[in-house]
């Protein structure tokens, strides 16, 4: 096999539509020849949220453009591509297909081999993109749809050890933002307007915090949000404080919470060596990091993060995946269609709705 393997890479299961050219390198970390994004932020500002059939439409009218881009940036051509890798789930449906359908085409059209590629696994491999990492790693995924501390054994090999029970992370704080009109996109929001204010204001929930293991819940500290949020009204402090109170809890609830999957993470796999990887869109929030960094200090493991621009949703995590996957020989092709639901971990129970028993 060829040693340094390219991929173009294009990801629209939500509202970014993007593309990437990943080569990998001599050090087994990427070359990132291209890595655009657009993101739909105007479309979806003034519904503050993602309205799918607004999404769909956005990536029809700007996948090809991306594309192109793409290739244009990388100054190589589709000739010395030696695969396509598209974004197949866990998504939206009407989204995924835009970006899976042209992936497939550009596939038989220039020749050449196609993978679909699990989202969730494009986010869990990111970190590799920048650092040469070994496996297995502990993998915190926090994004809009999902919340989960995994065990990254190999590619294509996964472990979950915890999950939310109800709202996904980035979810709570977009709801948090809503709630205190802080603006779209939510997550940033919140983080920005919590310097402002006072941590120890409010006095939240930490929902299951001694219990469940490593599972995670967020759907009272998000009542309890709103709660507060209808006492105060338009007063700008107290808001900030509110924000700054959210932001405080989270970092309570995962410090808590990583503690646990951590030592679940030693006794499962009896590596000494513990390294902690945070990834998905609210990986970005410095207050996170920094609190887990405190962590890490103190139980003595190491933490890696993907840079801010790997975190959210992009092309380059995908076609990164597309080359692991393709040297590991592990191609599903052609046939592959679009998946909602999609688990890195196929065995690992569901842990939604009624009747759940912590
Ligand atoms: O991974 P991602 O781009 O898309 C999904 O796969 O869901 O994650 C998007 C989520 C949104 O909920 C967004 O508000 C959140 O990541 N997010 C943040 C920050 N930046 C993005 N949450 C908290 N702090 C941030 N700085
Ligand atoms: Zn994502």
């Amino acid at each position: 096999m060829k040693e340094k393997i390219t991929f173009l890479g294009i990801e629209t299961s939500c509202d970014e539509t993007a593309a990437a050219v990943i080569r990998e390198n001599q050090n087994g970390t990427a070359d990132i020849l291209s890595n655009v994004v657009s993101s739909q932020i105007e479309e979806h500002k003034e519904f503050g949220g993602v309205v799918p059939e607004l999404a769909a439409r956005a990536h029809i009218e700007n996948i090809e453009f991306i594309i192109n881009r793409s290739l244009i940036e990388s100054k190589i051509s589709l000739k010395e591509i030696d695969g396509i890798a598209a974004t197949a789930g866990p998504g939206l449906i009407v989204c995924l297909t835009v970006g899976l359908n042209i992936g497939k085409s550009i596939a038989a059209f220039s020749k050449k081999p196609f993978i679909g590629i699990n989202h969730l696994e494009g986010h869990a491999l990111s970190p590799g993109l920048e650092n040469k990492i070994e496996f297995p790693y502990l993998l915190l995924l926090i994004s809009g749809g999902h919340t989960q501390y995994l065990i990254v054994k190999d590619v294509n090999n996964y472990e979950q050890l915890g999950t939310t029970i109800d709202d996904a992370l980035g979810e709570a704080f977009d709801k948090t933002a809503k709630m205190l009109n802080l603006g779209y996109p939510g997550g940033p929001n919140v983080e920005k307007y919590s310097k402002l204010g006072d941590k120890n204001f409010f006095k939240l929930p930490e929902p299951i915090i001694n219990k469940a293991g490593c599972n995670l819940s967020f759907a009272g500290l998000k009542t309890a949000v709103l709660r507060e949020s209808k006492k105060i009204d338009k007063n700008d402090k107290l808001k900030y404080n509110l924000a700054a109170s959210f932001q405080n809890t989270i970092n309570k609830i995962l410090y808590k919470k990583t503690k646990v999957a951590i030592q679940f993470f030693k006794d499962k796999t009896k590596n000494k060596n513990v390294q902690l990887v945070i990834a998905g869109g609210v990986a970005a929030n410095k207050s996170i990091r920094e609190n887990l960094s405190k962590l890490a200090k103190e139980m003595n493991f190491k933490t890696i993060y993907p840079d801010i621009k790997f975190c959210g949703d992009n092309a380059a995590m995908i076609a990164w995946a597309g080359i692991k996957r393709f040297k590991k020989n592990l191609k599903n092709g052609i046939n592959i269609t679009a998946k909602s639901r999609w688990p890195l971990d196929e065995k690992a129970p569901y842990m939604k709705g009624p009747g759940l028993k912590l």
